[in-house]
C-alpha cells in the first residue's frame, strides 16, 4: 500500500539519515569538504533544502522540487524560463506582486503577457498566439477566488505546444493536485499555508519533465535564490501537520463565508466551496476543500473600522498561517496593479480579503460580528 498523504507530510521524503535523527537536521553551512554524498557549495545544493524539495515533490507528485527564498523569487524563475519575443498567456486575477513582476520588470525583457479570464475556455485560447511559451494561472485566484479548470487549461496549453504553470499557493497538494491534472509546473507561495506559522518565507516549484527541471536547477544555483537551510527546516516543520491545519482552515472558513453571506453589510462573498460560487461544481471536482481564503465587499464604504476592529483577526497582509488576517487588497497586496485593471476585476475599495486561521470558529464569528457592527 502507498503511504498516504498524512504519513508522507509527517516523514517526508527522508533522502537520507544523520544519526538516527527524527528530525530533520539544519545543515548550516554554505560550504562542503570532500561530501560523502556529493555535496560541494549551499547556492546549489543542501541536504535540509534537498530534503524539503523532495518532501515538496512528493506531496505535489511530481518528480522534481526546487525550494526558494519566497514565492515571488519562485515565480521569477518561472518566467525566467522565457525568452524575448517568447508570449506568457497570465490570468487577469494574480497576486499583485505576481502582476507587479509582469507589467514593470519582464515586459521590458522583450516578453510578451497577454491576460485572459482564465474561466474562459475560449477567451482563453483567443489570447494565445504562434509564440505561445507558457500559460501561468492561479486556481483560486488572489484575490477575487475565480476558478479555472486545470485539466482543460493543461489541453489548452499542450494543444499550442505550450506548458501549464499552477500557482497552487492557496489550496497546496492536500486540496488541489495540479500535476495530476495535466498541468507541467507547480509554484507555490510556501510561506503561506504549506509553512503555516507566519514565521518564514519561502517559495517551491515541482515539475514531472526532467527537461524544465534542468532549467530550474541551472536558474536556481545561478540566480542565487534558493532557501536558507533554516527556513528549509522551518517550511518542512510546518508541513508535518499541513494535513490537520488545512481541515481546519477549511472548516472555519466555509463557516466565516455562511456567515458573512447573512450579514445585511456584505453585499458579496468569494468563496469557492459556497455553493452561491460560480465554480462550485467545478472547484468540487479538482479540490477537496476551499482553502483558507476567502473576499468579501461591504455594502457601504467604512472599511477601516472593519479592518481594524478584529481582536483575534488582524489587520496584515498575508493568509494561510495559524492567526486569521483581513487584507485590504487596494492598498496593500494588489496596490501596484492598475486602478483601472484593479476595478475591472472586482477588487474594488469595498473588497476586504480574509484569511481564516485556526482560533477556535466560535471566536471568528463572535470577532467577524464586533468587526462589522455600525457605531455611527
Ligand atoms: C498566490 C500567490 N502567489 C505568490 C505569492 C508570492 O509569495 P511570497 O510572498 O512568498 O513571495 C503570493 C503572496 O501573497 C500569493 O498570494
Amino acid at each position: 500500500m502507498k503511504p498516504h498523504f498524512e504519513t508522507l507530510a509527517v516523514h517526508g521524503a527522508e533522502t537520507a539519515s544523520y544519526e538516527g535523527a527524527i528530525s530533520f537536521p539544519i545543515f548550516q553551512t554554505s560550504t562542503y569538504c570532500e561530501s560523502e554524498r556529493g555535496y560541494s557549495y549551499s547556492r546549489s545544493s543542501n541536504p535540509t533544502r534537498n530534503e524539503l524539495e523532495q518532501t515538496i515533490a512528493l506531496l505535489e507528485g511530481g518528480k522534481f522540487g526546487f525550494s526558494f527564498s519566497s514565492g515571488l523569487a519562485a515565480v521569477s524563475t518561472v518566467f525566467s524560463l522565457l525568452r524575448a519575443g517568447d508570449t506568457a498567456v497570465v490570468s487577469e486575477d494574480l497576486y499583485g506582486g505576481t502582476d507587479r513582476g509582469i507589467r514593470q520588470i519582464w515586459k521590458g525583457l522583450g516578453i510578451r503577457f497577454s491576460f485572459a479570464d482564465t474561466r474562459d475556455l475560449e477567451k482563453t485560447e483567443r489570447a494565445f498566439d504562434d509564440r505561445t511559451k507558457l500559460l501561468f494561472l492561479e486556481t483560486p485566484t488572489n484575490p477575487m477566488m475565480r476558478v479555472s479548470d486545470i485539466r482543460k487549461m493543461a489541453d489548452l496549453a499542450h494543444a499550442h505546444g505550450a506548458i501549464l504553470c499552477v500557482d497552487n499557493t492557496f489550496l497546496t497538494p492536500a486540496l488541489q493536485k495540479p500535476l495530476s491534472m495535466g498541468a507541467d509546473v507547480v509554484v507555490h507561495s510556501g510561506t503561506k499555508l504549506l509553512a503555516g506559522h507566519h514565521d518564514t518565507l519561502c517559495g517551491h516549484l515541482v515539475t514531472n519533465s526532467e527537461q524544465i527541471a534542468e532549467r530550474f536547477g541551472l536558474l536556481q544555483r545561478t540566480l542565487g535564490n534558493a532557501l536558507a537551510p533554516f527556513d528549509s527546516w522551518l517550511t518542512l516543520r510546518g508541513i508535518q501537520t499541513l494535513p490537520l491545519r488545512v481541515e481546519t482552515h477549511c472548516e472555519n472558513a466555509l463557516r466565516a463565508a455562511e456567515s458573512l453571506e447573512k450579514h445585511p453589510r456584505v453585499k458579496a462573498v468569494h468563496y469557492p466551496f459556497l455553493p452561491s460560487h460560480p465554480q462550485y461544481e467545478l472547484m468540487k471536482k479538482q479540490a477537496s476543500g476551499g482553502g483558507c481564503v476567502l473576499s468579501f465587499e461591504l455594502a457601504d464604504d467604512d472599511v477601516w473600522p472593519v479592518l481594524r476592529g478584529g481582536k483575534f483577526i488582524r489587520f496584515a497582509e498575508s493568509l494561510g498561517g495559524t492567526t486569521s488576517l483581513i487584507t485590504y487588497p487596494t492598498t496593500q497586496t494588489h496596490a501596484s496593479v492598475p486602478e483601472k485593471v484593479r476595478l475591472s476585476l472586482g477588487i474594488t475599495p469595498r473588497l476586504l480579503r480574509l484569511s481564516v486561521g485556526l482560533e477556535h470558529s466560535d471566536d471568528l464569528l463572535e470577532d467577524l460580528e464586533k468587526m462589522l457592527a455600525k457605531h455611527s
